[in-house]
């Protein structure tokens, strides 16, 4: 069993699809903490309904990203985290966090990475009239979706669909993947 905490900025499909698969038995992980940098993530309510405990903080509130990334980190430290899972958190992790848990940061992306980094990859996909997009999943470190690649799935499209379908047929493959790839790493 290992100790996460999960960081979230959004709606939080994929923190649902990994409690579950926890709640299951499919991934040895015991979920401490959810951090949030949103005040109105649905994600928080989320954790909140789980009885989890959250860190919502506001990266304005401080002088610097070293400064909320020692607050995070104090409090990882403090729940006895020994990885953390980036599902939907839309922030650059900073030397603070990444050298607290080197190579224990782990993030999810909505593209066949290194292809459309950064926000709407899905959209940037289509918009460049891909036809394959997919999922990767990655260790974190301090670029934009760069570090190096853990698994990827993916999707093959007929050209039809619209973004809205993309977008489901994205999700439905991070909700099996992310726990899946998650299950493999813990166990090593
Ligand atoms: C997911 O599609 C995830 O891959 C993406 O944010 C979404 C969060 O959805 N992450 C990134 O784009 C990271 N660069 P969710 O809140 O429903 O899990």
């Amino acid at each position: 069993m290992k100790n996460i905490a999960i960081f979230a900025s959004g709606t939080g499909s994929n923190f649902d699809a990994l409690i579950n698969a926890v709640e299951n038995g499919d991934l040895p992980a015991n979920i401490k903490l959810l951090v949030s940098d949103k005040k109105s993530a649905k994600v928080i309510e989320k954790a909140e309904k789980k009885g989890l405990p959250t860190l919502v903080f506001s990266a304005k509130d401080y002088a610097s990203k070293a400064d909320y990334e020692a607050m995070i980190v104090e409090n990882l430290q403090k729940h006895g985290v020994e990885w953390v899972v980036l599902a939907g958190y839309m922030r650059l992790l900073g030397e603070t966090l990444l050298g607290a848990y080197p190579n224990k940061i782990i993030n999810i992306h909505p593209s066949l990475l290194p292809a459309y980094k950064g926000k709407d990859a899905v959209k940037q996909a289509l918009e460049a009239g891909e036809k394959t997009v997919g999922v990767s999943i990655h260790y974190v470190d301090a670029g934009m979706d760069t570090g190096q690649l853990i698994a990827q799935e993916s999707i093959h499209l007929t050209g039809r669909e619209t973004e809205f379908e993309v977008m489901e047929m994205v999700h439905h493959i991070e909700h099996q993947l992310y726990p899946r790839t998650l299950a493999k790493l813990f166990k090593n």
